[in-house]
C-alpha cells in the first residue's frame, strides 16, 4: 500500500513537472502583434549584429541605431535576440517595388534585421524616417524583436527627441515596452548618431 502511495506521489510530481515545462513553452508574451511574422522574413540572409537597409549610400540624412540587448535585469548582455525594424522612406510611406511578398507588402523594403552576440550589441545603418504625409504621427521606426526563450513580441518604436510631432502628450502615451524608444540623435561627422538599448520582458504583458 505505502510502495502504491510513493508511485502515485511520483506519477504526480513527474505529471507536474512536465505540465510546468509546457506552460513555459506556450507562454505568450507581448499580447497581440499584428505583423511581428515579419521578424522571420530574412529568408537566407545570415543574420549578424550589424545591418544596412536598402537605399543607405543614396538618402540623407544617414542614421546610425546601435544598442545594447540586456536582460530582465536590466545590466546582463543578451546573446541570439533577433531584431526586425522597418521605416518610411523620405516622404513618409512604406516604400513598395512592387514584387513584395508577405509583410513586405505592408512594411517596404526599407527593412533589416539583426542577432546579437554575447555582448548583447547591435547596430543599423539607415537613413531618417520622415513623418506620414497626412497624419500628424512623429516619425518612428517599428522594432520587433524574438529572443530565444519566447515568442516574438513589439517593443516601443523609435522616435526622436528632436521631433516637433513628438509634442508632451504623444510622449505620456508611450509604452516603455523594452525601456523608452525616445531617442537623442546627436550628428557626428556627417550622421546622425543614435542609441536605443533593449531590456527584455520591461513593460512586456505577461512576461515571466
Ligand atoms: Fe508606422
Amino acid at each position: 500500500m505505502k510502495q502504491v502511495s510513493y508511485i502515485a506521489i511520483l506519477m504526480l510530481l513527474v505529471s507536474s513537472c512536465h505540465s510546468q515545462a509546457d506552460k513555459t513553452k506556450d507562454v505568450k508574451v507581448g499580447g497581440g502583434c499584428e505583423g511581428c511574422e515579419a521578424i522571420f522574413e530574412y529568408g537566407d540572409k545570415e543574420l549578424l549584429t550589424v545591418d544596412t537597409l536598402p537605399n543607405f549610400q543614396e538618402t540623407e540624412p544617414k542614421l546610425k541605431i546601435s544598442g545594447t540587448v540586456f536582460q530582465k535585469d536590466g545590466k546582463t548582455p543578451a546573446e541570439n535576440v533577433i531584431i526586425y525594424i522597418y521605416h518610411t522612406n523620405r516622404d513618409g510611406l512604406y516604400e513598395m517595388k512592387g514584387d513584395e511578398e508577405g509583410w513586405a507588402k505592408r512594411h517596404g523594403y526599407i527593412r533589416g534585421w539583426v542577432k546579437t552576440g554575447k555582448d548583447g550589441k547591435y547596430t543599423f545603418y539607415t537613413f531618417r524616417p520622415a513623418a506620414y504625409p497626412n497624419e500628424p504621427v512623429q516619425e518612428h521606426i517599428h522594432m520587433t524583436i524574438k529572443e530565444p526563450k519566447f515568442n516574438k513580441y513589439y517593443i516601443d518604436e523609435i522616435v526622436f527627441d528632436d521631433d516637433p510631432l513628438l509634442t508632451d502628450n504623444e510622449r505620456k502615451k508611450l509604452l516603455n515596452r523594452c525601456g523608452s524608444g525616445i531617442v537623442v540623435p546627436k550628428m557626428i561627422n556627417g550622421i546622425w548618431i543614435v542609441e536605443r538599448d533593449i531590456v527584455l520582458g520591461l513593460n512586456i504583458p505577461a512576461y515571466p
